[in-house]
């Protein structure tokens, strides 16, 4: 057990990874799982938080989300690993996602970055093997493009992270990481700006008491095409529909399937940088 002094000094932020932990390993324990997570089930054990006082139950709709949020990135990155088996993924504001452990192809390069309170509890629950790298910082300080090593393809995750920073912060990242990995890519996940009290100071309530941080940053598909004026190094911009799920989120209500909704839906886009970015000017 991990002291639970240490998880509850984690406030704001950094608490929506023990949020979507909650989420991720309920769905794990299902049967009939769309994300099967030993670890995450294992991790949720481990930490002495008090997940359900804190969080509520969770919300089965919610958890599966969730989870099919982090199968859409796991997807992602195995595309990327077949392609560049040897390449690195650069995790942002990675939490106590167990994302390596459901892709690990055996010989990827991982670095994690997150803010340091976080990482040393990811660091205490979740010990790394030597193919897995961490920087303890923040991902708008762009000094962790300077350890990523470039020679054999990069894809950097911002899962759960961007809807978080201010707008122009959003699209500084974007241009770092265009500057930084010519030829490679960026995958984030964004809420849709009709989403009711997230951008205020004190949001809704998701689940219990709990009320998820304001989200100053969000994105409805309508926006997508500007994302490509952060840099003209953005040269692809692509929608990623989540995998297939269960009930309500694997039939014909799904809202990436209702024509109203499609443009108002949480939603995954990847962004590939030019070889070269252009010249400006
Ligand atoms: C919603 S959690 C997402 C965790 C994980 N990616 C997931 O999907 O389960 C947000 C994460 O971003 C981290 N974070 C918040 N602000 C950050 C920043 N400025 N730089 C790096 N990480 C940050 C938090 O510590 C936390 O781990």
């Amino acid at each position: 057990m991990v002291d639970a002094s240490r998880a509850d000094a984690l406030r704001g932020v950094p608490e929506t990874m023990l949020w979507t932990l909650h989420h991720r390993a309920a769905e794990a324990r299902r049967p009939d799982t769309v994300l099967p997570d030993p670890r995450a089930v294992r991790l949720v054990e481990a930490v002495d938080f008090p997940f359900v006082e804190r969080f509520g139950h969770p919300h089965t709709v919610v958890a599966q989300a969730v989870a099919l949020r982090a199968g859409c990135f796991d997807a992602v990155v195995r595309d990327f690993l077949r392609a560049c088996p040897e390449g690195t993924v650069v995790s942002l504001g990675e939490g106590l996602e167990t994302a390596f452990w459901r892709v690990d192809n055996g010989t990827v390069d991982w670095l994690t970055v997150d803010l340091p309170e976080p990482l040393a509890l990811r660091y205490a629950l979740l010990p790394h093997g030597p193919r897995q790298r961490t920087h303890a910082g923040d991902a708008r300080d762009l000094s962790w493009t300077r350890e990523v090593d470039r020679s054999n393809g990069v894809l950097v995750l911002a899962q759960g992270l961007l809807m978080y920073f201010r707008p122009p912060e959003v699209r500084e990242l974007i241009a770092g990481c265009a500057e930084a990995f010519p030829g490679g890519s960026l995958v984030f996940d964004a809420v849709p700006r009709s989403v009711v009290g997230v951008g205020r100071a004190h949001p809704r309530r998701v689940s219990g008491r709990y009320r998820l941080p304001p989200m100053p940053w969000r994105m409805d598909a309508a926006d997508r095409p500007a994302l490509r004026t952060a840099h003209p190094g953005v040269a692809g911009v692509a929608d990623l529909p989540l995998p297939p799920g269960r009930g309500l989120l694997g039939g014909p209500l799904r809202p990436d399937r209702i024509p109203v909704l499609r443009g108002k839906r949480p939603s995954v886009t990847l962004l590939r940088f030019a070889e070269r970015p252009a010249v400006v000017g």
